[in-house]
């Protein structure tokens, strides 16, 4: 009997045991699933990283880009300094130019009276045309440049306005002022001296030039050049030589205006054609 009950509990206790062996199998399952999902969550974790990786990345760019636009910004900024700096090296260099010999680089000077705004048959400037004939003699001889302005700006920038606005001051026989101080005449020999023809004569303020500068312009040899619309040079030599008599008065060079603005290459040789005529 003692031999049948413990058989009985060998029995039940390896039964137990087989059952206890199949439940430990399960936990293992959801722990490969635990697992599975962990690691797949893992894996999310891990996109996150490289996500913000690839954010970081994005602002390294971004502030790369910014850097990039910074220096460009600076770069801009600089080179506009640099412009300014040049155009007032330019300036500065001019009024050294004309007032130290001792940096001299020409004896010749060229003056100009021009407008920019409506302009007949060629519309709204902002580079007038005999500015533009002006700055051609200079480059082509290595002139200084000195541009007669108005103190009080009283032209209008409209063609009809303007022609009134002229045609009252020649009737008047106004003496507009001009502004700026002249570079020293004494140190050229030769005065390029040009304006557009404003009713088939210089414009009066150029009369101002003349008749101010008359003594200090005497002895020079003195070069008219004028654009226009039809008019030619409109007596500018005759009246040059009238206001400047002790000047020396060589052959003036009239241009279109239209051709300053849309003929430039074919201007610039007429200009230069004139200069080697006349030695200069
Ligand atoms: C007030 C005024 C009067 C003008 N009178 C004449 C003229 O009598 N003959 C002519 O051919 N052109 C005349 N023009 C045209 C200008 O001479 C021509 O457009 C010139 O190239 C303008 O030069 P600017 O841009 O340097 O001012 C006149 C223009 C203006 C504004």
């Amino acid at each position: 009997m003692k031999r049948l009950i413990s058989i009985i509990l060998a029995l039940v206790l390896a039964i137990s045991m087989a059952a206890c062996g199949s439940s430990g199998g399960n936990t293992e399952g959801n722990t490969g699933n635990k697992s599975e999902n962990t690691s797949s969550a893992a894996s999310e974790t891990s996109e996150e990283p490289a996500d913000s990786s690839e954010a970081a990345n994005n602002v390294d760019a971004a502030n790369s880009v910014e850097t990039a636009d910074s220096v460009e910004i600076a770069d801009s900024t600089e080179a506009a300094n640099s412009v300014d700096a040049a155009d007032s090296v330019e300036t500065a260099d001019n009024v050294a130019t004309a007032e130290n010999p001792a940096t001299a680089s020409s004896r010749i000077l060229v003056v100009y009276f021009s407008r920019t705004g409506e302009q007949y048959t060629v519309g709204v400037i902002d580079h007038g045309n005999t500015t533009i004939v002006a700055e051609m003699i200079a480059e082509g001889t290595g002139a200084d440049l000195f541009e007669v302005l108005p103190v009080d700006d009283h032209y209008p920038m409209t063609y009809d306005e303007l022609t009134d606005v002229a045609k009252k001051e020649q009737n008047d026989n106004a003496r507009p002022a001009y502004a700026g101080e002249v570079p020293d005449r004494s140190q050229y020999d030769t005065v390029f001296i040009g304006a557009p023809v404003w009713w088939g004569d210089w414009p009066m303020i150029m009369y101002t030039f003349f008749e101010e500068n008359a003594d200090a312009l005497s002895g020079k040899t003195l070069v008219p050049f004028s654009t226009h619309e039809g008019s030619g040079l409109s007596g500018f030599d005759k009246k040059l030589s009238s206001a400047i008599p002790a000047g020396n008065v060589l052959k003036g060079l009239a241009i279109r205006g239209n051709d300053c603005q849309n003929k430039q290459d074919s201007v610039r040789e007429t200009v230069n054609d004139w200069l080697t005529e006349l030695g200069l």
